[in-house]
């Protein structure tokens, strides 16, 4: 009986799937959630947002450079995503002169929309579970190599036996830890221009103090537009290209948001870890976090320092700042909210009845002991691997990026010779030429002594290049005086030495590349790492993700009820929840709609996070907003916060209403919330969307760019519904139990 009661609770909880969690597979939505989309207010259907026959919202939907989401809204291309998602295209097109960042840009035709080779937007045909074939012949007696290997085999007969247009593409990816396999049949458009973005001071206000927090007064969009041939297939950037006619676009509804209201986020959420064992994340709580944490901070500090100190400096630093920032805050918060909701004690307790409930001789009951074998045994590795990613994976320490550029360089002209070679150089004097023009060695050199004396003093001697090794306390090593020598030695830190050193045959720049003192000291630091943390922490973390594997096989064996969603995994996913207020700490609400009067209340004139220009103040003096306002409260709506559980990548994602139309551009989460990466918490997870009334307001009011209006199509939904004083009933009462 007390068996029974204890699978009772859990499939309870398990079950009472806080409307919120889950990034859905648009091909299963039928199946698993349409039912509870509609009683959550949702009035399309499955077959609305994903269908293969006929125009669906998927269609809309497109995947940006690889690393965000964006959204068609015209019948000729146009394209919304986050102004933090175009920044790097914002960027390079701005200067001191010319400056986008700064003061906004606005094409007035489409003469004036700005190329951005390189950048793509990739669009979604078909979804197809492959799962059968991939596994096809693959034994639970087969040890781990030999299954890749059966699964590689299969994957390449599946790729032969789709049939694909010649402009589509196909990806095989695991779900489920390689439980479950999806093919993807896509279409990359490579003409992509940049539209229009709103100035700093609206797309990024509140900058990096304000980055991942509720209230939030970010008008984070900005606008693109994709071109395709005269098929309306992708072509190459050329100046022939016209915008290209999607299959399907999405309205935008003017009729704002209410507490309780549906909302729907699709979109590309790229990585979370649902289902780690409690041992797992209490190692990202207790080391991974921290550790990465005080690294970041370090290097933020010096750099920082420098951007106030000189405006040229801010703009060269300002993407790279605010990526590195973006993680360190984020992680910050998502420890504290694993620790302020118990996630580790939750888990043990999931943990302790899973292992109830297998039979005595159902190996399943180990994998947790397992586990906690396996992650043990990674632990010094893992820290190490912590330390070395950071430092040198080419954000923190950039000369360490160019060092790993030429140790690649040599690596190729070692193992596939000078053709090779000089392909990847090619590619290479691409990127440095951009590299060069937004790096400045004394900065650079600064980060180094302090984070080349932080790796010394944590890390093991045996893990650590010679020339930083912090031999004893009493001899303590003057990091700024090796890091000047180091700066003013190598020719890495200067773009003319380096294209100097470029030139010529391959034996010959290999034979340079490798005489610099920077090479020699990066290749001595690659080395010590990848013989003695690389190879025993892919060891055992091989075995950790093969466990993995099997237990999130057994979780779904063990409870055949439950819908369980997949990680994500950079595919395209579908989360939906409902607007909604939250309790960051005790006695405080955080309301679900922020407005201009909070963008004043922020206002700081001169700084460089919270300045508002001249033309902003004025339309919030005249109460300016043509159609835009609330037309509740006659205010101007700026943000709005929802229960759908997104990530990174999920940024520029739509928020889609009831209908199918566009009320929201996601492009951040709460705070507090950040943990939703590891274990989605109903209390606080939160993502934040832009209000797609403020995204029309900047457009038309601020920014004076009305025929970029005229193309999309507004629309009036609760306007149409409201009519019917049935719906109405139902209305008011689908918000009371939301309020609940
Ligand atoms: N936190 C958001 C995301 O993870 C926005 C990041 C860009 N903004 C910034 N201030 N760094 O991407
Ligand atoms: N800001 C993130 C992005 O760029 C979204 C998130 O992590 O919530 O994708």
């Amino acid at each position: 009986m007390k068996h029974i009661l204890i699978t009772l609770s859990i499939l309870l909880t398990l079950q009472a799937a806080k409307a919120g969690e889950g990034m859905w597979l648009p091909l299963f939505l039928k199946s698993l959630n349409e039912a509870e989309m509609q009683e959550l207010g949702m009035k399309i259907t499955a077959e609305d947002i994903y269908s293969v026959n006929k125009g669906s919202l998927k269609d809309a939907i497109v995947h940006f450079g690889g690393f965000c989401t964006s959204e068609l809204i015209s019948g000729s291309g146009l394209l919304l995503t986050n102004h933090h998602c175009g920044y790097g295209q914002i960027q390079s097109h701005s200067s001191l002169d010319n400056n986008y960042l700064k003061n906004g840009f606005w094409a007035q035709s489409k003469a004036d929309e700005l190329m951005n080779p390189g950048l793509t937007a990739t669009m979604i045909n078909e979804i197809v579970d492959v799962t059968a074939q991939a596994l096809e012949g693959v034994t639970d007696k087969m040890g781990v190599e030999e299954r890749e290997a059966t699964i590689k085999l299969n994957i390449e007969s599946i790729r032969n036996s789709l049939v694909v247009a010649s402009h589509q593409a196909i990806e095989v990816r695991p779900f489920f830890n390689g439980n479950q396999y999806f093919a993807f049949l896509t279409t990359t458009y490579r003409d992509v221009r940049l539209v229009g973005a709103p100035p700093e001071s609206i797309g990024k206000f509140g900058a990096d103090t304000d980055n991942w927090v509720w209230p939030r007064h970010t008008g984070d969009f900005s606008l693109f537009r994709i071109y395709a041939g005269p098929d309306n297939l992708p072509a190459d950037p050329s100046e022939e290209n016209i915008p290209y006619e999607p299959k399907h676009f999405l309205p935008i509804s003017t009729d704002g948001v209410a507490e309780g209201d549906f909302t729907l986020v699709f979109g590309f959420p790229g990585r979370t870890q649902q289902y780690l064992p409690a041992v797992a994340v209490e190692e990202i709580i207790e080391v991974s976090d921290p550790n990465k944490i005080a690294i970041r901070e370090k290097a933020l500090n010096i750099i920082d320092k420098y951007m106030r100190s000189d405006e040229e400096t801010r703009i060269k630093y300002a993407s790279k700042f605010a990526s590195v920032a973006n993680y360190w805050k984020k992680w910050i918060g998502e420890t504290t909210g694993l620790k302020k909701t118990g996630a580790i004690s939750k888990k043990q307790k999931f943990e302790k009845e899973f292992v109830s409930m297998q039979t005595k001789d159902n190996p399943a009951r180990n994998i947790l002991g397992e586990f906690d074998a396996l992650y043990a045994q990674r632990a010094p590795y893992a820290y190490v691997r912590d330390y070395y990613g950071e430092i040198t994976g080419g954000r923190i320490v950039e000369l360490m990026r160019v060092v790993g550029l030429a140790q690649r360089m040599t690596e190729l002209y070692e193992t596939r010779g000078a053709e090779a070679f000089d392909n990847f150089k090619g590619r290479v004097m691409g990127f440095l030429e951009g590299f060069y023009k937004n790096y400045d060695p004394a900065i650079d050199q600064e980060v180094f002594a302090a984070l080349s004396e932080m790796y010394a003093r944590n890390v093991e001697a045996k893990y650590t290049p010679e020339m930083i090794q912090d031999l004893s306390p009493a001899a303590e090593k003057n990091y700024g005086i090796i890091a000047m020598k180091l700066y003013s030695e190598t020719a890495f830190v200067d773009k003319d030495k380096v294209f100097e050193m470029l030139e010529g045959d391959a034996e010959e720049v290999v034979a340079r590349l490798q005489a610099d003192p920077a090479y020699a000291f990066g290749a001595e630091w690659k080395n010590t790492y990848d013989t003695k943390v690389l190879e025993p922490y892919d060891n055992y973390n091989f075995k950790i993700d093969s466990l993995q594997r099997i237990y999130m096989n057994a979780l779904m064996t063990t409870f055949p009820e439950k819908r369980f969603y997949p990680d994500a995994n950079s595919t395209m996913r579908v989360t939906y929840g409902q607007v909604k207020s939250y309790n960051p700490s005790d006695a405080v609400t955080y309301s679900p709609v922020t407005y201009l009067d909070g963008v004043m209340e922020k206002y700081k004139p001169g700084d460089y996070e919270f300045d508002v220009d001249e033309k902003l103040l004025e339309l919030y003096d005249n109460k300016d907003y043509g159609n835009y306002a609330d037309r509740e409260n006659g205010k101007m709506p700026v943000c709005f916060i929802g229960t759908n559980h997104t990530t990174g990548g999920n940024s520029g994602s739509p928020a889609i209403d009831a209908h199918g139309n566009l009320i929201g551009l996601n492009f951040d989460r709460a705070w507090e919330g950040t943990m939703s990466d590891l274990n989605y918490d109903a209390s606080i997870c939160r993502n934040i969307m832009v209000d797609a009334r403020y995204i029309l307001f900047v457009i038309d009011k601020y920014a004076g760019a009305g025929h970029l209006i005229e193309e999309m199509r507004l629309v009036r939904p609760k306007l149409e519904y409201t009519r019917n004083p049935k719906d109405e009933i139902k209305i008011q009462r689908r918000k009371r139990k939301a309020n609940r």
